[in-house]
């Protein structure tokens, strides 16, 4: 068995989807959890791109311990230096720098010849060696690069000291039988490859991107560059959780396997859906709401007689239990705090006190309260933004033939309460009308999506917010048994996180 290395860039790929935009803190839980589910590498972000970036990585190189923390860089010296600031309190550290190679990108984005592409590579990865043992080279858009010039830039940069060298599909074009070829190409034509880690790095533009990363696996690539629920650039990177389960429930075919540990997959695609807003489709393999679920008859009648007749994987495996509905009004704070064990929550005394009364309310609301509950209820808090506003009170005048009219009431960090109102086109038009007067604030709502956290009439319902003012996007959560609760909730929290933006606040990291 060959050991497939993880390479997650969850946190700077995954953070080009549109739309998504996370904070440090945010980036640092993210980060904690993919340390957990035990990824060799932690791409945390592009250090020269912005001192927030710089510092965010900074932050998680000083806590993630187990994974080696990577940043992204230009084949330029500015960026290795800001890549170095960034990661030199990491136990363990990996510089990824990057120059496109194809025609396309030499003749149009860069303006060089191929002899100037090379110079820089080698310059780049030279400068890096000075400070970094581990450098990763990526050839941008290399599967559009023709075959022996790939060799020519492979074999420079490997001779220059590069210790991981990654073919990117960047723009989501090749086949799998093409981008096999490539590396098989690589390994028989490039001196030293042996040396050196293959790393694939795929996009899904025509949605081929786990089928390409596989091929390169089986064509000998023993790095795999992905993220969490595919999320990425355009149409997203190859899915972290579709490779690893590929080649675990197949390993009598890829004869490979990852040291992941495959039981948190759930948890860490959760975290990521929660964190980015990005929901995960229903149908999406592995960890879709209906990956697991058995709706035609005879597949129900199959599945009861013997699981493997219609389950390859067992949800168990990637860490989905099978919805005991365990806590309740009759639970203690000693049968809640195992439960947040159990859940992977180690929270100070302060933090569980309040979460168990958030839990005794809940338990007021609704009668079974699941572990998926509980993952809401305790993660919409954990978010380290100060509450420069907190909602005490929101109420609606609702009817279908009237002006829905709402009032909200709130209380600032310095414990002064206000109350505004105001009429909208809808409940949560007219809810977030009163919250931006209240708190005297402009905003533009980007994005508004709502979804249930669990089945039935008394499920909570979480909404998603992203709201921009000038230079700012910001996101919100919130989560209540009440979607028009929820609704305020993420908002205003969008707005305490848009305060802490503008400087005006102080985000403080877990
Ligand atoms: O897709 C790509 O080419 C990249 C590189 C910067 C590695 O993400
Ligand atoms: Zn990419």
């Amino acid at each position: 068995m060959r050991t497939i290395e993880i390479f997650d860039t969850t946190l700077r790929d995954g953070e080009q989807s549109p739309g998504v935009n996370l904070s440090s803190s945010e980036k640092l839980e993210i980060a904690l959890q993919l340390e957990r589910l035990g990824v060799n590498r932690i791409e945390a972000g592009f250090a020269a791109a912005s001192p927030g970036d710089l510092q965010s990585i900074q932050e998680i190189a000083r806590r993630v311990k187990n994974s080696t923390i990577v940043s992204l860089s230009r084949s330029v010296q500015n960026d290795i230096d800001k890549a170095w600031e960034a990661l030199r309190g990491a136990q363990s550290a990996c510089l990824h720098v990057f120059i496109a190679t194809s025609p396309i990108h030499r003749k149009y984005k860069l303006n060089m010849t191929k002899e100037q592409v090379i110079e820089h590579a080698v310059a780049a990865v030279k400068y890096g060696k000075k400070h970094f043992d581990m450098v990763e080279f990526s050839c941008e858009d290399g599967s559009r690069t023709e075959i022996p010039y790939l060799i020519e830039v492979v074999q420079a940069v490997v001779d220059a000291g590069a210790r991981i060298v990654n073919i990117p599909d960047t723009v989501g074009y090749t086949t799998p039988a093409e981008y096999g070829n490539i590396f098989r190409e690589l390994t028989n034509n490039v001196h030293g490859i042996e040396n050196v880690k293959l790393s694939c790095h795929c996009h899904n533009d025509l949605g081929m991107a786990v089928a390409n990363t596989l091929a390169a696996v089986e064509a000998g690539a023993t790095q795999v560059e992905g993220t969490i629920n595919g999320i990425g650039e355009r149409a997203g990177n190859a899915a972290i959780e579709e490779v690893a389960l590929a080649l675990d429930t197949r390993s009598d075919f890829y004869q490979a396997k990852t040291i992941l540990k495959l039981e948190e997959i759930a948890r860490t695609s959760k975290l990521v859906s929660r964190l980015t807003g990005m929901f995960v489709p229903g149908n999406k393999a592995v960890v879709g709401a209906n990956a697991f679920a058995h709706e035609s008859g005879i597949h129900q009648d199959g599945v009861l007689k013997e699981a493997t007749t219609y389950e390859i994987i067992r949800p168990e495996r990637v860490g989905f239990k099978s919805n005991k509905l365990v806590l309740g009004k009759l639970s203690g704070r000693h049968a809640f705090k195992d439960k947040l064990t159990e859940l992977g929550y180690q929270l100070e005394q302060e933090e569980l006190n309040e979460a168990f009364t958030r839990f005794k309310d809940l338990c007021d609301k609704k009668k079974d309260v699941s572990d998926e509950d509980i993952v809401a209820l305790v993660d919409s808090k954990i978010t380290n933004i100060p509450e420069m506003f907190e909602l005490e009170n929101v109420q609606l005048a609702y009817g279908n033939n009237s002006v829905p009219t709402a009032s909200v009431r709130v209380r600032t960090a310095g414990g002064e309460v206000r109350e505004e109102a105001a009429c909208g086109n809808g409940s949560v038009d007219s809810i977030y009308k009163a919250i931006d007067r209240v708190t005297d604030e402009e905003v533009i709502l980007d994005d508004y999506k709502i979804v249930s956290v669990t089945h039935g009439k008394d499920a909570l319902g979480e909404v998603y917010v992203r709201l921009t003012q000038g230079e700012y996007t910001v996101q919100g959560r919130g989560v209540s048994t009440d979607v028009l609760e929820a609704s305020a909730r993420a908002y205003l929290r969008a707005i305490n996180k848009l305060i802490v933006r503008r400087g005006d606040a102080v985000e403080v990291t877990v």
